[in-house]
Formats: C-alpha cells, structure tokens, sequence
C-alpha cells in the first residue's frame, strides 16, 4: 500500500511534521531507528539536559539561598543516581507521549534505518537486518544532525564525552574540561560546576557564544565566572591523553603556540553538531548536499529532486527543536497542497543556564555589519520590583529598534526567565510591532516582564523605573 508521506526520522521535526500531514488527511508514515521516538531533542538534548539543569539549580538554590529566605533545611545532599532517574522518568514521559500523538492520529511507523532506494521507494532495514521497502508519493528527510568530532580525540562517552555521555556521568568529575563556549558547553558545565565541578570551559574564538549579541555574551560571561566557571579563550584543545587515571589535555592558543597540560576527570567536547544523512542513499537519488553536508533545500523545503522533502538540522539554520516543529508543520501544508511557512527572522534562542539567555532577532553586531540605523533601549533587572524582592537581579533587556521606523529589530534577555519572556518579542515582531506598542502594552504587576516594557520605553529614553 502506499503512503502519501514517509517521514524519516521522528525528531521534532519529523514527528510534528508526520502529525500535522496526518491532520490533513495524508496517509503517513515514520521511519526510526532508535528505539524511542522523539530524535535528539527528547532522548539526549533539550529534555534531559532541562531536567538536569532544573534538578542542579533547585540543589544549588537550596544550598545558597533558602536560608536567606528564612528556610532552614541544612546543606543538600546529592543523590545523584536519583536526580539521573528523575531525568529519565521525564525523557520516558515525553517519548511515550510522542508514540501515543503518532498513534491518535494514525500515523503508521517503521523501526529500523530508512534508505531512499528510489523516489517514492523507502526501505526500512530492522534492527535484526530484516528488509522491507514502503512506496510513498512523498519523503521528509528529518535525519537531524550528530556530535561534531575533533580530529585526533576519540569520543568514548566514559572520560572524552559528547553531549550524550555528559548526561549520564555517573559520578561528578572533580574536574570537567568543556571544550566549546556554546550551548551545549555552558548548559552542561553550569550542571556538573553546580553539582561540584570544577569546570573549565576551552573555547577557541575570543568570546563566548558567537552569534550571540557581544554585549550580552560578555555580561553572561562575567556572571558565569562569578558562579565559578574558568574560561580560556582563543584557545584550542589539540589532544587528549587519556592513557592514565586523569586525562591531560594539551590546550594552545588558537593561533598556535606553545601547549599547555591540563588535567581533567572528564572532558566534554562540545564544538558543535553535523548534520546527519549517512545511509540514506542521497547520493544514489541525486539529492544535493551544500559545503557543509546539509541538503540543500528551497523556500518550500524541496529538495533537488522532486518529491523529497528535507527540515530541521539535515537543512540550513539554526539548531533548534522549535525550528525543526516549525519547518515540519510548514513542510506538511506544502505537500498538502497549502501555503506553509517559516520566518526565518523571527527564531527564538534560548540558554537555559542561570540566569538564561534569550535572544530574537539581529544583534547589535548584525544590525552594524547591515548599515542599519538603530535606537537602543536597555533595561536591568536591578530597577525591576520582581527581581528585586526576589534577588535575581543580574542580567537586562535589551531592544533594538529601527531607528527611522521603531520597528523592533532585536530582543535580548540576559535574566531569570528570560525564555519564557522571549515569547512576548516574537509576537510582537511577528506583528511588525514598534518598541512603543511594547511599551504602550499593559504589563502585569510585579513581574519580570516589566523590564521588557521599560526596556522598550528606554528606546525613547523615557522608562519610568531608571
Ligand atoms: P533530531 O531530533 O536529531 O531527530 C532525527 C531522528 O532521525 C533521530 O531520532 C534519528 O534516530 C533518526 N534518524 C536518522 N537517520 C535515520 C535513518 N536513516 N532512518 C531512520 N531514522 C533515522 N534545541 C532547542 O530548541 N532547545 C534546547 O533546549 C535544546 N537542547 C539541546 C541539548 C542537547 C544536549 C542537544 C544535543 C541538542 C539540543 N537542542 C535543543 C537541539 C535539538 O535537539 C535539535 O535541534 C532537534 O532535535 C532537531 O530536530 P530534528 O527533528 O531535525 O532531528
Ligand atoms: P555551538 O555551535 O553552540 O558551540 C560550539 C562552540 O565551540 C563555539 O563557540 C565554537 O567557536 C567552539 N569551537 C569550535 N571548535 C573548537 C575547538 N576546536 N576548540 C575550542 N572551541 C571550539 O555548538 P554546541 O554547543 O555543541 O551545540 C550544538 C547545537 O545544539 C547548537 O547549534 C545549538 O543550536 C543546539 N543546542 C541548543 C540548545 C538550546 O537551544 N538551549 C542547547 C544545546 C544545544
């Protein structure tokens, strides 16, 4: 029988794609090689490294700052098997919520690697080497991405770990090397630094983060450095010595130089992710990859060959679950026959550290590398009611608006969640808003969103609370 959509991969991608074609009455299919669905995101990203860090800040609130709030529980203890089976329950929760959705909406799915033998001809090979081949009048490529490598230093998710490895240690390294001042590195080193490392974070350009507003990058910077990470920067790591009971890294300055040893329990390598089409047959079917080994993709997700489809981290852009939801959504109406759409502008980026760091829009960099004028409007959370009597006040709202129009160009949140109140700029720019519709919106009282509102009343410099 055949399918009208085969989607390869269940990530955020894949899965909320196969759903929302579902919905438009395709007959669909998934196809997945992991036992679980729910790709990188539920299984070994977003998910466990947000039930980590959310267990590891309340370990670390109650050990500094309960008592200053009059409760009295004595010094924490880690259990950390606990806190790893607490993680565990909540990937098993999100993944068996995910076959469920598949199921209420009929969706049709293939356990084992999935290879394009031919437009419209998808052979699934299980786990136990058992061949079966699906016709589809469709294909969504949603193969996602995997662990960038250094060359010369094996992973081995014991000592040298990946993202993946770094969420199952089974004992806190007295010494965790983070090679990479990304997300990945500043999420999980804040985890394992609040859970007793010491964490050393090697990052080879001269800040943290790139991409990342400067200004803002900085400010974390300072603030992760008084939590107690050390940074080196412009500085790489070219090889691990893992043949004794400590590894010793050999660290250089980027431009090359003399190295230096550094020792470590674990070491974290976190340069980045690849996307991922190994075994897929692309080459066979004539789907063209770009430079970078992503499949190259048009404004309606197609591929190079007509009836295959590719979104999420296999494609240009951000890596990011909510883009890859996005383009899955957006991928299905296409073959639906409607008008599907991202924009591509308006992505929110979210650090989930302590504070967290939300972002939208351009930069300040960006907008000067553009030519475009711009008003800035900054508010701390040191002036904000909320954040005040609550104690977090580190961090600032930052707006950039177009300085002919006051159209809002950039939002950055350096604060306590910040990635929740990302979500007011992307409506607001989603709407076209000017930084004075945010400030003539109504705030609720205390909040943190108030900074947001001074935030966008400092573009015309007229916030009441500074
Ligand atoms: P994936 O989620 O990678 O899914 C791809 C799926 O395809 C996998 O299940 C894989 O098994 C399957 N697959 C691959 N090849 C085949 C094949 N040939 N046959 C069958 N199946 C195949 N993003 C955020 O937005 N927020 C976060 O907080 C966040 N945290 C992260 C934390 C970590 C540690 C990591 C590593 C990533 C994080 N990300 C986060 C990024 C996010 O996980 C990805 O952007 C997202 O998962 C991409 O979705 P996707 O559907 O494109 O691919
Ligand atoms: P990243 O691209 O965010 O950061 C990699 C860092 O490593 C960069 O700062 C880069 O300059 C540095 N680097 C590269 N090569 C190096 C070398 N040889 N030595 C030292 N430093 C080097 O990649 P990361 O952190 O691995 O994350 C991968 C992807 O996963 C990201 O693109 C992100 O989109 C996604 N992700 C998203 C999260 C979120 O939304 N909260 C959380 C975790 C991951």
């Amino acid at each position: 029988m055949a399918y009208d959509l085969i989607v390869i991969g269940s990530g955020p991608g894949g899965y909320v794609c196969a759903i929302r074609a579902a919905q438009l009455g395709m007959k669909t299919a998934v196809v997945e090689k992991w036992a679980t669905f729910g790709g990188t995101c539920l299984n070994v990203g977003c998910i466990p490294s947000k039930a980590l860090l959310h267990a590891s800040e309340l370990y670390e609130e109650a050990g500094h700052d309960f008592g200053k709030m009059g409760i009295r529980v004595g010094a924490p203890a880690l259990d950390l098997a606990a806190m790893m089976k607490f993680k565990d329950e909540g990937v098993d929760g999100n993944v068996k919520g995910v076959a469920f959705l598949l199921k209420k909406n009929k969706v049709d799915a293939f356990q084992g690697v999935g290879r394009i033998a031919a437009p419209g001809r998808i052979q699934v090979t299980s786990a136990d080497g058992r061949t079966e081949t699906v016709e589809t009048k469709n294909v969504v490529i949603a193969t996602g991405s995997d662990v960038a490598r250094l060359r010369g230093i094996e992973i081995d998710e014991k000592r040298v770990v990946s993202s993946t490895g770094a969420l199952v240690l089974p004992k806190v390294p007295a010494k965790l090397l983070v090679v990479g001042a990304g997300v990945i590195g500043l999420e999980l080193g804040s985890v394992w630094r609040r859970l007793g490392s010491q964490v050393l974070v090697v990052e080879f350009l001269d800040r943290i983060l790139p991409g990342m507003d400067l200004d803002v990058a900085r400010s974390f910077q300072r603030l992760l450095q008084k939590q107690g990470v050390a940074f080196r920067l412009s500085s790489k790591v070219t090889a691990i010595d893992t043949s004794g009971a400590t590894l010793k890294a050999s660290v250089e300055p980027a431009a090359g130089g003399t190295a230096e040893s550094v020792e470590a329990d674990v070491a974290l390598i976190a340069i980045g992710r690849v996307p991922y089409t190994e075994g897929l047959g692309l080459d066979g079917v004539g789907v063209k990859l770009d430079d970078r080994k992503r499949v190259v993709v048009d404004a309606h997700f197609a591929t190079s060959v007509p009836g295959i489809y590719a979104i999420g981290d296999v494609i240009a852009g951000p890596m990011l679950a909510h883009k890859a939801e996005d383009e899955g959504v957006a991928a299905a109406e296409i073959i639906a026959g409607r008008a599907g759409h991202v924009n591509t502008d308006v992505i929110p980026n979210v650090i989930y550290t302590f504070p967290e760091v939300a972002s939208i829009g351009k930069s300040e960099e960006e907008l000067k590398a553009a030519g475009i004028a711009y008003n800035t409007g900054k508010f701390p959370f040191t002036a904000n009611g909320r954040a005040k009597v609550n104690m977090q006040t580190d961090g600032f709202v930052k707006i950039l608006a177009d300085a002919r129009t006051d159209r809002v160009l950039g939002v950055h949140i350096l604060g306590p969640d910040a990635g929740n109140m990302i979500a007011e700029a992307a409506i607001a720019m989603e709407f076209g808003a000017s930084s004075e519709d945010i400030a003539r919106t109504c705030h609720a009282h205390p909040t943190l969103t108030e900074a947001v509102k001074e935030a966008a009343m400092a573009v015309e410099k007229r916030s009441i609370h500074m």
